[in-house]
């Protein structure tokens, strides 16, 4: 998706993007040696984004109110530390949350970027979680409501987002019956035209819940969308250039 956008702009002789593999502990010793690789910066995911905010030596609000960096920036021996989740998600959507209502599904490290995203846009966000008690921390920590299942009633949401993990393993989720969606507080009947619905999960093709949202009318919007958008506000980050969405775009729906 980078690289894409590097060439897209001309730029590619002078920008490269690439992966590093690294182990917990080697986190902290590693990433503050990559400016002198080279490196003006990097994208943090999973299990690291904790941690990537803990050793940035200054971090925006928005990376310390979700607790967890996705973007960090070398500047001269110092670490910056962003979060370009909580953005990717705003800018994913059809039009800004603002006094919609919204159902967040899961109280992980994702839910926590939308919840603080879909808050800080002005929605009335509500959490459901499997572990209830998770739920009601994140709801505490920001502002929002935490429901139960019996309380989800989910054509009554503007907005839904799965911010699970159900739907990562297709084997259990392209029966296209709706069996997939029995971990989560929803029946595909109960989901409607008129709202959006949001699946984090970015699978090649289309998750259970994306295509029942889809074939009721709802406005989808797949996780490779959010991913692409977060990797955008990244790239503005770093090279201080407005970012080829298009570009970026195809670039990670080919892979
Ligand atoms: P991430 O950082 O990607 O959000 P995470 O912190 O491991 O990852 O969170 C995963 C989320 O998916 C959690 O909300 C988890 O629910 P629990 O808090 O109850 O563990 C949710 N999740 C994972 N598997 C699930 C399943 N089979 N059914 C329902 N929720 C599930």
């Amino acid at each position: 998706m980078h690289g894409a956008a590097f060439e897209a702009l001309g730029i590619d002789g002078e920008w490269s993007y690439g992966a590093i593999e690294l182990a917990p502990e080697e986190f902290g010793r590693r990433v503050p040696e990559l400016e002198a690789d080279g490196y003006v910066g990097a994208n943090v995911t999973v299990p690291h984004k904790r941690a990537a905010l803990a050793i940035s030596d200054d971090a925006s609000e928005v990376a310390r109110a979700i607790g967890a960096s996705n973007t960090l920036s070398f500047r001269e021996g110092r670490i910056h530390g962003e979060n370009t989740d909580a953005a990717g998600l705003l800018a994913s959507l059809p039009e800004p949350p603002g006094g919609k209502r919204a159902l967040v599904l899961g109280a992980g490290g994702a839910a926590r970027a939308v919840v603080w995203g879909l808050k800080n846009g002005d929605a009335e966000v509500e959490i459901w979680n499997r572990t209830a008690e998770r739920a009601e921390e994140l709801a505490l920590h920001f502002g929002a409501r935490a429901v139960t299942a019996g309380e989800c009633e989910v054509g009554a949401y503007d907005i839904v987002v799965n911010a699970t993990s159900v739907g990562m393993d297709r084997s259990t989720t392209t029966d296209g019956g709706g069996a997939g969606l029995k971990p989560l507080p929803i029946a595909a009947d109960g989901l409607r035209a008129n709202q959006v619905v949001v699946d984090l999960v970015y699978a090649s093709g289309e998750t259970e819940l994306a295509r029942a949202a889809r074939e009721r009318g709802a406005t989808v919007v797949g996780g490779l969308e959010v991913l692409v958008h977060q990797g955008a506000e990244s790239f503005r980050i770093w090279t201080g250039l407005d970012p080829p969405l298009e570009a970026m775009r195809e670039a990670a729906k080919s892979t």
